[in-house]
């Protein structure tokens, strides 16, 4: 099994080479080998790789800059994926992209579904939206929308959270947004052990498609926070809970976006894990490696 991987360095980028077994072959394409904002470049890169599957985990991940750099926002996440989806197309390649919840206002009563109307509020979010219709052209795509990632890898909130409640007398955190946190290393394990299943699988198969992929149950930030930083003794800050509008950050939030995960179990029986054992893990892993920050 050999997945052509666009993203060398992010969070989950790092997550799926990680989690590689005996039997994959992740070739991962850091922007200085391939920069998402070439489509010839992404072209050559899948024609050239003979792969078994195309995993896009690079993106303009940035929500408030992008607010000022709609054009890179959209070349990297609407474009590239249209491109990789086309080229997949053409080679017949299943295609396995990311998204995210930020495609929803935050305006429901209930996790959202994958039917469910985008309707995002950022430009990050259009953007995002306009990447996976692009990528849902190809009838062997996959798009997975996730939430809040966190993992032993790169920048992410249980990280950043960590340093700040190290570094800080007190910690404003926000405590009226709601979602569904993401195990990274989980996600990573399933994207690693569903690729043979994607490689095989016919278009039309249910493999393929829209699909949320979150841990179970559904929190604020503020408890988000709490959870990672508890398990850190050196952790000094005073939490206090904050709203999104003191942040007065430039690009709006859904206030709740919470994913509902059905789809995901019916179709690979996937069972996710409640998200609090899990950000409690990953915080006890960061603490013993001191990777904080
Ligand atoms: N993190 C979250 O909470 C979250 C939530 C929902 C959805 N997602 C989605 O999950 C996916 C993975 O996110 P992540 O957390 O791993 O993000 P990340 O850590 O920010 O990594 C993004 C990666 O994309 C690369 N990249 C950006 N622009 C590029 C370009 N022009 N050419 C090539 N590579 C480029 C970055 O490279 P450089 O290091 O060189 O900048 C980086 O390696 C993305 O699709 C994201 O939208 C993430």
């Amino acid at each position: 099994m050999k997945i052509l991987q666009f993203g060398g360095t992010g969070q989950v980028a790092t997550a799926v080479q990680a989690a590689a077994r005996e039997g994959t072959e992740v070739v991962a394409l850091s922007r200085a080998e391939c920069d998402l904002e070439d489509p010839s470049a992404i072209r050559r890169a899948i024609q050239a790789a003979q792969c078994d599957l195309v995993l896009n985990t690079a993106a303009f991940t940035h929500v408030d800059p992008a607010e000022s750099h709609p054009d890179e926002a959209f070349a990297v996440n609407a474009t590239a994926p249209g491109v990789m989806a086309e080229v997949c197309a053409a080679r017949d390649l299943p295609f396995i992209h990311l998204s995210t919840d930020a495609v929803f206002d935050g305006l429901t009563d209930r996790p959202y579904v994958e039917t469910d109307e985008a309707r995002p509020l950022n430009v990050y979010g259009r953007s995002k939206l306009a990447g996976e219709q692009a990528a849902l052209a190809h009838p062997r795509a996959a798009v997975l929308r996730i939430s809040w990632v966190f993992s032993r890898y790169g920048r992410n909130y249980v990280s950043f959270m960590l340093r700040l409640a190290r570094e800080r007398d007190v910690l404003k955190v926000v405590a009226d947004q709601f979602g569904t946190p993401t195990d990274g290393e989980a996600l990573a394990a399933f994207l690693v052990e569903t690729a043979p299943r994607w490689a095989a699988a016919p278009s039309g198969d249910p493999a393929f498609g829209l699909f949320h992929f979150a841990n179970a149950g559904e929190t604020s930030r503020f408890e988000f926070a709490k959870a990672a930083i508890e398990r850190d003794p050196l952790s000094r800050a005073k939490l206090e809970p904050t709203t999104q509008a003191a942040f007065a950050e430039p690009a709006p939030r859904p206030p709740r976006s919470p994913l509902d995960t059905a789809k995901l179990r019916a179709v690979f029986g996937f069972e996710p894990e409640p998200w609090r054992p899990a950000v409690e893990r990953t915080a006890d892993r960061l603490v013993t490696m001191g990777a904080i920050g």
